[in-house]
């Protein structure tokens, strides 16, 4: 009897967690012939969270988010976004990416690659035009709407490709490295808009260098050699590790894991 109650709340739990969890993952993997990029990683991520991913070069977190958006076939583990399997083609349209390299088209204007974008998720042209005029204004390129990408700066490139991924104003979004090249004050800017989409309820989980930028985050996972080896809101990382800063609350998570 007590078995089977164990089994009814486990299945409870875990539909609780389809729920409200964005990005569900367990054992999830990923190996490039010998080298194993992401190593059985299991993930919640709940619902209108800022989520921020750190770690080292190489340490897997493209190659997660490339599985979770379903551009990357895992080689074992499961995932599931939006309380779908991936690949996902049901929910493209809630769910939105902006890589680490660029993916823009150079030989298209801003204005040219946004419309792109909006037809690919089958935007009206009204709540584009309207999106459109939001986005440009956020990342300060109304002025450059009709240049073309090939002609704009390395920065404002980087930019556009935030906008494209933003347009269809998607209810989670992954963003690798978004602030990279982007000049102090427009940084606050969009974290200005980061925390404005997590206010409407979305959920945005980035990965960055910079731990001024993790500390904002309402959660961070820090990976490395493939693993989550930690995980928790910034305070409790520092908490649980006894330190002041995440730099310092990471080394000790790793020399944790090795020890
Ligand atoms: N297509 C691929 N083929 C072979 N190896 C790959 C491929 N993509 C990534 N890797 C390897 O997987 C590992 C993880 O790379 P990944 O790009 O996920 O790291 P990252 O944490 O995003 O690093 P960075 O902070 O530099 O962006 C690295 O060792 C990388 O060389
Ligand atoms: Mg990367």
């Amino acid at each position: 009897m007590a078995g089977a109650n164990r089994e009814a709340e486990e299945r409870n739990a875990e539909a609780a967690d389809r729920t409200s969890a964005v990005v569900l993952t367990s054992k999830l993997r990923k190996e490039f012939e010998s080298l194993v990029a992401v190593d059985d990683v299991d993930l919640k991520i709940r619902r209108g969270l800022l989520y921020g991913m750190i770690g080292p070069n190489g340490s897997g977190k493209t190659t997660l988010i490339k599985m979770l958006v379903g551009l990357l076939r895992p080689t074992g583990g499961k995932a599931l976004i939006l309380g779908e399997r991936i690949p996902i083609a049901e929910n493209i349209s809630r769910i939105g990416y902006m890589p680490q390299e660029m993916a823009i088209y150079t030989d298209l204007t801003v204005h040219e690659n946004l419309e792109l974008f909006a037809e690919l998720y089958s935007m009206s042209k009204e709540s584009f035009e309207t999106r459109e005029k939001g986005l440009l204004k956020i990342i300060d390129l109304a002025d450059r709407r009709d240049s073309l990408v090939s002609h704009l700066s390395g920065g404002m490139r980087h930019r556009a490709s935030l906008a494209c991924a933003l347009i269809h104003d998607p209810e989670v979004v992954f963003l690798d490295e978004p602030t990279v090249g982007v000049d102090p004050e427009l940084r606050v800017g969009f974290w200005k808009y980061f925390a404005d989409l997590r206010a409407r309820g979305k959920t945005v989980i980035m990965t960055t260098h910079y731990m001024d930028e993790a500390l904002r985050c309402d959660v961070v996972g820090m990976m490395r050699l493939g693993r989550l080896i930690g995980e928790g809101a910034p305070k409790d990382l520092m908490e649980r590790t006894a330190t002041t800063d995440l730099e310092s609350a990471f080394m000790t998570m790793a020399r944790k894991v090795d020890a």
